[in-house]
Order: C-alpha cells, then sequence, then structure tokens
C-alpha cells in the first residue's frame, strides 16, 4: 500500500476505527497524491517562469482559448477554461457547504465534512461505490429504485443488490426495512436512501422518519458498521405538510461512531441543470472531526482523480455565480410553485372514482415523479405500448408499475395523461 494512503488509515483509525472498517479494499488503499507533480506544480504557483502545467497560457499569462468562446460566455477567463481542482472549485465547495446547513437546519452545528465535487449524482453514487463496496457485499435498497444503482453497484463493483419492500398500508415498510437491513450478513452493511424517490416521489413522513432511525440506530448498537449513502438528488421538492422536509442526513450526521453518513447532493434537479454535471459528497459520523473529514476528503478527490480527474469548471463557475445571485431564491421558487401546481392536479385527478377500477397511485408526495400500479391482471408494459400506439403518449414502466414524470408535462396536459391511461386499460380490458 502507498505510503501516502496508509497515513491517511491511520489518521481515520485513530479517529473511529469503525470507518476504516467500513472502507472497501479500494477505498483503504486510495490517496490524493500530495507527491509528485500537483506537488511541484503548487510550488511552482507564482513564479517568474512556470513550465509545470499541462494547460496551455497566452504570453499574457491567461488561458489560450479559440476567441469564438468570447462572445458566448461573459466571465473571465480563469473561470472558463482551467481545469478545476479535484476537490471542486474551493469557493464554491464553502457556499455548497453553507447551503447544506440552511436548507437543513436541523444540523446546527454537528460538524460534517466539506463537500468533494462529483460530476452530478451519478458520479458521486459511483464514488460511494469505489469507497465502500466490495466485490459481494451486499447493497440495500427500497424495492422501487433507481435502475442506475444496478450498473453501478453490481456490474461497476461486483457488490449485490438486495431490496426491502419500500410501502405498507400506504406508508414506508419500516418493518421490511428493518428486517432486511438485520439479514444483511457480516459486520458492515450498506445502504442507500433515496428520498423524494425516483420512481416512486416518495418522501417519508416525519414520524417514519424517526422509526428508519431507530432501526439504524438499533443494529449500529449492536455493533455493526453502517454506510448510509443517502441519494437527496430531488431535495427540497416536498409538497406536503407532515413530509419531512429536509436530508435524512441531519438524524444520521450524529447518530453513532457506527454510522457513517454520505450525502450524495447537487444542482442537477434541484435548480434544472441536468446537463451541467455537477454534485457533491459530504460526510458525516457522530465525533468525527475535521481530521477524520480531510482524510475522507483526500481520498474521495483521489478517487475522482483516478476517474474522471476533476469536474468542469465552467459548470461550477456559472452555478456559483447564479447562486449568489440576489434573485435566485425567488427564481427557484417559482420553478418549484409550477412542479408543486402540477403535483396538485396530478392528485386530484386521482381522486375521480373510475380510475380506481384500472389503477391505483402508489403513495407519492414529492419530486418529479409518481407511479400507477394496474389493477384487474392488466400488464403495465401492455399499457404503456397501447399508450404510444393509439393514445400517443410515453410513460416508462418498472415492473408492473407505470412511472408518471409530471415534471416534464404542462399542467393542462395532466388531466389527458390520466385520462389516456384510463382509456387504455378499458380498451385492454375489453380485449
Ligand atoms: C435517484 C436519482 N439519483 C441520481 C440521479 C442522477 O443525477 P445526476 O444527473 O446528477 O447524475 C437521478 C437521475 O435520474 C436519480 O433519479
Amino acid at each position: 500500500m502507498d505510503a501516502q494512503a496508509l497515513s491517511l488509515n491511520t489518521t481515520i483509525e485513530k479517529i473511529n476505527s469503525n470507518v476504516l472498517n467500513m472502507l472497501s479494499e479500494r477505498g483503504k488503499n486510495i490517496f490524493f497524491p500530495k507527491l509528485g507533480i500537483l506537488a511541484q506544480s503548487a510550488q511552482a504557483k507564482g513564479k517568474a517562469i512556470n513550465a509545470t502545467i499541462g494547460e496551455a497560457v497566452e504570453d499574457d499569462g491567461t488561458s489560450m482559448h479559440l476567441p469564438e468562446f468570447d462572445e458566448l460566455i461573459n466571465m473571465p477567463t480563469a473561470n472558463i477554461f482551467p481545469y478545476a481542482p479535484s476537490f471542486g472549485k474551493p469557493e464554491f465547495r464553502s457556499l455548497w457547504k453553507e447551503s447544506i446547513y440552511r436548507k437543513n437546519p436541523s444540523l446546527g452545528d454537528t460538524v460534517i465534512s466539506n463537500p468533494i465535487a462529483t460530476n452530478g449524482l451519478t458520479h458521486g453514487i459511483s464514488m460511494a461505490g469505489y469507497m465502500f463496496a466490495d466485490e459481494g457485499d451486499t447493497v440495500l435498497l427500497s424495492n422501487h429504485y433507481w435502475e442506475n444503482y444496478n450498473l453501478i453497484f453490481e456490474n461497476g463493483y461486483g457488490a449485490k443488490v438486495s431490496t426491502f419492500e419500500l410501502f405498507e398500508n400506504g406508508g414506508f415498510n419500516v418493518a421490511d426495512f428493518s428486517k432486511k437491513l438485520n439479514e444483511v450478513k457480516g459486520e458492515k452493511i450498506i445502504t442507500l436512501l433515496n428520498f423524494p424517490n425516483n420512481p416512486s416521489g416518495y418522501t417519508p413522513l416525519t414520524t417514519e422518519i424517526a422509526a428508519i432511525i431507530a432501526e439504524i440506530k438499533k443494529l449500529a448498537d449492536k455493533g455493526k458498521k453502517i454506510v448510509v449513502i443517502i441519494d437527496d438528488a430531488y431535495f427540497g421538492l416536498v409538497y406536503e405538510d407532515k413530509v419531512f422536509k429536509e436530508s435524512i442526513f441531519v438524524a444520521l450526521a450524529n447518530l453513532s461512531e457506527n454510522v457513517l453518513a454520505l450525502k450524495l447532493d447537487g444542482p442537477t434537479k434541484e435548480d434544472y441543470v441536468w446537463g451541467f454535471r455537477v454534485g457533491f459528497m459530504t460526510y458525516a459520523v457522530k465525533g468525527g472531526t475535521t481530521e477524520l473529514y480531510e482524510a475522507l476528503e483526500n481520498k474521495t478527490a483521489g478517487a475522482v482523480r483516478g476517474n474522471i480527474s476533476n469536474i468542469s469548471q465552467l459548470s461550477q463557475s456559472l452555478l456559483y455565480k447564479v447562486y449568489s445571485a440576489p434573485s435566485y431564491e425567488a427564481s427557484k421558487k417559482e420553478k418549484y410553485d409550477i412542479l408543486k401546481g402540477r403535483y396538485d392536479i396530478l392528485r386530484s385527478e386521482f381522486t375521480n372514482p373510475k380510475y380506481a377500477e384500472y389503477f391505483t397511485p402508489l403513495p407519492f408526495n414529492s419530486g418529479y415523479f409518481m407511479c400507477v400500479e394496474p389493477k384487474k391482471g392488466l400488464q403495465a408494459e401492455e399499457i404503456r405500448k397501447h399508450l404510444l400506439e393509439k393514445y400517443s403518449t410515453g410513460v416508462i414502466v418498472l415492473g408492473n408499475v407505470i412511472r408518471l414524470a409530471f415534471s416534464a408535462v404542462p399542467q393542462d396536459k395532466l388531466p389527458e395523461l390520466v385520462e389516456n391511461i384510463y382509456k387504455a386499460c378499458v380498451d385492454l380490458d375489453k380485449k
């Protein structure tokens, strides 16, 4: 093992040896190189002649670039063209960290790591796999989950996805979550919680969050080492009272020395910048210190460097500027109101009793999506194909449920969307 990795591991072990045991073999071995090219470049910064960096520079010292970009992007060249650090741009990381505290007031003054920038949440999930999932490890998910988790955890890292039933009696199935957590073999448990959930659009109620946390705590008290990966892609898009409005990260961050919370979040869905490819990974564990977090940040940034080197300078700079704009909060609220309006319409559509003969909505209260489950033995895939052919309507089928992205449908088309599903069901039922 490289001496730099060993030194990070020694630091982690000294502060919380459980965290060291949670790391995968890859996670144990990785480090952010402090020596070599990066260190030598850093030492040369500001010197009269600097022949260290792998970028091209104009004679006046600014970034070399093609002039066609000048009229397209109104920002200093230093915020556009150079590589960003593998950790993320420092001022942007600070801003994002402040925003985590602002959006999650229950965190209080809990010490958390500095966020590490990732290429969107997908890359954050993959880096979480890199850091914690070994071949054969189980990753526990709800049975309604984003299908890309398979490609990441199973195809990417050889881990095994297992699932608990998300719903029971219209709410979160705490009993099955607990049962499946208890069934994970070995000392280490990895679970990923995604609220608002894709595809169901469900976020647990405040009371359910307390029950979920109690189950995790029970296992931690028995000595299990639990990594909770939190996929907060749709954070903030919650449309009902009684639903937990902060991230479950707040309840895990200071829960136990045996529970490492890893928050994955980012502007992709929250701020409607899907193609920008920016996300963050932030750690918290009870008793976590700056020294512990710096060691984890170093390892994570090392994993990022070894995979994609760093995240778009331009995307980070644009987002930093927009987040600092005085109008930002009001603009964000406007977009939230549009999605909430669509949610309200869809919810009221499902109160029409005629629909209950053919399908029922799964519980939903947040996010971009909701799901309907066909009845009377109707097959979701048949309905999907019929909707495409006869009603010019596209939906997604997962298992035997139909996912509707109400985020992508204008409000006045939502009643027609539900009516089309109804008509497709009637047609197929008559066959
Ligand atoms: C639950 C969930 N997590 C993560 C992502 C991906 O986010 P990003 O585009 O930032 O990689 C998605 C996208 O559909 C998602 O639904």
